[in-house]
């Protein structure tokens, strides 16, 4: 019943045509945290995954720029777990590792700052989205690169058309699907 209201509020206030390019059916996630109420049943659905995260053992969550980091931060604070960011090219101080990407809409070069990951640590990755599955790919692959190991990944918003999950190793969980 949550989920439902939470999808009705992307279909009624968060759906655009034809953005940023012609034929992309774009569905924005701030039509939920524009909505106290519905951005308040996210945070609720939001405790129950990290109770679970915390009975599997995840050791830190990353998530992908930008709107990745309206939700990783606060569920690395429920699990109680460092966050790390995947930022896109040039925005990431110090030794970064770097890999290119394409997604629905472009391509793309995005980086993970080089330690930032303990050695051997299981990792969740969060974005807000699963299109392609590009970019969630790249974060992942950034990731066991660096030594972490990638465990799960959470989005709030997949588009089942695309198939995006095919390209992850990882479980995937979506909150809701389109
Ligand atoms: C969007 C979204 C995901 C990605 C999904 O990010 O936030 O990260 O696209 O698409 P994919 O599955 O086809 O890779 P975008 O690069 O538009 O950046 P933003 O978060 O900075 O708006
Ligand atoms: N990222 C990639 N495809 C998207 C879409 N259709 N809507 C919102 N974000 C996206």
């Amino acid at each position: 019943e949550k989920l439902q209201g939470l999808r009705n509020k992307i279909v009624t206030d968060g759906t655009f045509p034809d953005f940023p390019k012609p034929g992309i059916l774009f569905r924005d996630v701030f039509a939920i945290t524009r909505d106290p109420e519905s951005h308040r049943t996210l945070n609720e659905i939001f405790d129950y995954y990290s109770k679970k995260a915390i009975e599997r053992g995840i050791q830190a969550v990353v998530a992908i720029d930008a709107r990745g980091f309206l939700f990783g931060p606060v569920l690395a604070l429920k699990i109680g777990v460092p966050f790390v960011p995947v930022r896109k090219r040039g925005k990431l101080p110090g030794n970064v590792r770097s890999v290119a990407y394409s997604l629905e809409y472009g391509e793309a070069v995005m980086e993970i700052q080089e330690g930032s990951i303990q050695q051997g640590f299981k990792v969740l990755v969060v974005d807000d989205l699963l299109a392609t599955g590009g970019s969630l790919r790249a974060a992942c692959e950034l990731i066991t690169k660096s030594g972490g190991v990638v465990h799960e990944c959470l989005v709030v918003l997949e588009l089942l058309d695309l198939k995006g999950r095919n390209l992850i190793s990882a479980p995937v969980t979506s909150l809701l699907q389109f």
